[in-house]
């Protein structure tokens, strides 16, 4: 079922603005009970900051806690250029069998029912690193929620794209993808309306 909240907020000129956020509403085998008495991680990946500002306000919202899957190469400016078919993320993204190293940073999965993961959309799918950073944990039997930013596009391949990184145990979900930063509140409106 498609939703769609409208959010007004001020711009940092004062004035007003309208966000519009195309979501999808979850469907999932828990009940709403049993999704807000689960434990739950918000993990995320950011290159520049816009997941990384969604991220902590959906951990604020659910309850939840926080972990950035960090590069183990943090990525400049020169690597984001996708008008450089030659650059670090081109390339990457070229190659779907990239799997871009993650920090040393550890995370217990194994202790979360529900995780959200988030990222940015890249060439209309997941940057490859959260590929990594589902080969690298088992996921088995756990609830992904996906959520992403983007200039303007869906979701388009990433669900597709990630199920391969898990196994068929995985409940993988799409939740929302925004474009830009969003407030607290709508961020609110929108986890309080998982599992219904
Ligand atoms: C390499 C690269 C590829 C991108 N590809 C897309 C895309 O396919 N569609 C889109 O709407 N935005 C695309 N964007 C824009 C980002 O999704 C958007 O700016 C996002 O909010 C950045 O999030 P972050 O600050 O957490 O990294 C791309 C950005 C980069 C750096």
């Amino acid at each position: 079922m498609k939703c769609e909240f409208i959010e007004k907020s001020l711009d940092i000129y004062g004035k007003e603005s309208y966000n519009y956020i195309n979501c999808t509403k979850l469907n999932f085998a828990l009940s709403k009970e049993e999704f807000f008495m689960s434990k739950k991680l918000v993990s995320y990946f950011s290159a520049s900051g816009v997941t990384a500002d969604a991220a902590a306000k959906i951990a604020e919202a659910a309850g939840a806690e926080l972990y950035e899957i960090c590069p183990a190469v943090p990525y400049t400016t020169a690597d984001l250029n996708w008008q450089d078919p030659n650059s670090r993320s081109s390339l990457e993204m070229k190659d779907k069998s990239s799997r871009p190293a993650i920090a040393d940073n550890p995370v217990d999965i194994s202790q979360y029912d529900v995780i959200f993961l988030g990222f940015p959309v890249w060439w209309y799918t997941a940057p490859t690193i959260v590929n990594t950073f589902l080969e690298k944990y088992d996921f088995s039997g756990k609830t992904v929620i996906l959520f992403a930013t983007s200039g303007s596009s869906g979701f388009e391949n990433s669900l597709a794209d990630l199920e391969k990184s898990v196994s068929s145990s995985t409940v993988m979900k799409e939740g929302i993808v925004i474009h830009g930063k969003q407030d607290s509140g709508a961020w609110k409106k929108w986890v309080d309306s998982l599992g219904v």
